[in-house]
């Protein structure tokens, strides 16, 4: 018998995906690029049995309601492949989970790595990035290390909706993202739900899908030239953009709290008055996402740490792509 364990890492998106064009399939409305990073570290273990259920254990999390989309993606996967085992599956999230710290991407992703290792299903790196994206759509740019493009797709059946790997992890050394953590409680109101009707009710949401698609190839010729600047000013333009979305939405969706706001003033001011190259970006949650190179990490970290309310600040490189290790022997769940 075979066990599998899996070090994958959550990719932030410097272009956001953030509303879906097929809400079951979980196909986006816009190609999205991300860095997958250092600090957001999931570990997986995983291996198949004959109890009669799947056997989940999400450590740093004990909220079941969390075991529902896994119970429902290894049943998609049964469904599709014909396997009729349960699985065990313990996984660890090295960071704050279901805070807008995308704990599900880099779960997911390690759930379709792991799976198509465990049962030999012989998929290729595009297919198993369309099966973690069946998990939650960030996932499918998680199964990478380095710089990351999920291409949106075309097909309604999704097979062209998956990532890419552009840049790998030492493409760009000098790239740090420092993140400013605000809160070890889960969000109120879920990515899914909240994107959802961001798309049905927010009369921004088309602008941003067209300025979207216009900054992604200057965001990557960006990162190809290593043109720090423009690569930050391009994520915070999108950030900036799907942030006036959420709080546009009907009821709106403010995902930010007092400290996100002066983490955020904080970067600003530092960029405006003191010229320190760093900009901004965040997800659905209150934690702050801040770019910048490695020569200015350590004043940026200075300052956070002076804002009351920051709980603890991560240091992030570009992660290498996830590792897969084998394990051989009689596991009874
Ligand atoms: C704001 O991947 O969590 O982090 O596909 O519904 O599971 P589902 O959503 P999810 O959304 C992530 C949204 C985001 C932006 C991003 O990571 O691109």
């Amino acid at each position: 018998m075979k066990k599998i364990h899996i070090t994958t890492h959550a990719n932030l998106a410097l272009i956001k995906y953030w509303g879906k064009r097929d809400e079951a399939l979980l196909l986006p409305c816009t190609s999205s690029f991300g860095i997958s990073l250092t600090a957001l570290k999931t570990t997986t273990t995983l291996y198949s049995h004959a109890a009669d259920e799947d056997l989940i254990q999400l450590d740093g999390n004990n909220n079941a309601s969390l075991h529902i989309p896994i119970r429902k993606f290894f049943d998609g996967v049964r469904t599709r492949f014909g396997i009729n085992t349960k699985f065990s599956i313990l996984s660890k999230n090295h960071f704050p989970t279901a805070s807008g710290l995308a704990s599900s991407a880099s779960g997911f992703a390690a759930l379709a790595l792991g799976v198509n290792s465990v049962c030999e299903l012989g998929l290729s790196m595009q297919e198993i990035s369309v099966l973690a994206r069946t998990g939650s759509g960030s996932a499918a740019r998680s199964i990478h290390g380095g710089v990351v493009l999920w291409h949106k797709g075309q097909a309604l059946d999704g097979h062209d909706s998956f990532a890419q790997p552009m840049f790998n992890a030492s493409w760009w050394p000098e790239l740090r993202v420092i993140i400013a953590v605000t809160t070890t409680q889960e969000k109120k109101i879920s990515s899914r739900a909240g994107a959802t009707a961001s798309k049905e009710t927010s009369s921004l949401y088309p602008g941003w899908l067209e300025r979207s698609k216009e900054r992604l190839p200057k965001i990557i010729e960006a990162v190809r030239v290593r043109n720090f600047h423009t690569m930050g000013q391009l994520a915070e333009a999108d950030w900036t953009d799907m942030r006036d979305v959420m709080l546009d939405t009907k009821p709106s969706l403010n995902y930010w709290t007092e400290v996100s706001w002066a983490v955020i003033n904080k970067i600003i001011a530092l960029r405006e008055q003191s010229g320190l190259a760093t900009y901004i970006t965040t997800d659905a949650g209150p934690h702050v996402k801040v770019l910048c190179l490695a020569p200015d990490a350590p004043r940026i970290q200075e300052e956070l740490r002076t804002i009351p309310g920051v709980l603890s600040i991560l240091e992030s490189c570009v992660a290498d792509e996830p590792t897969i290790e084998e394990e051989y022997g009689n596991f009874i769940p």
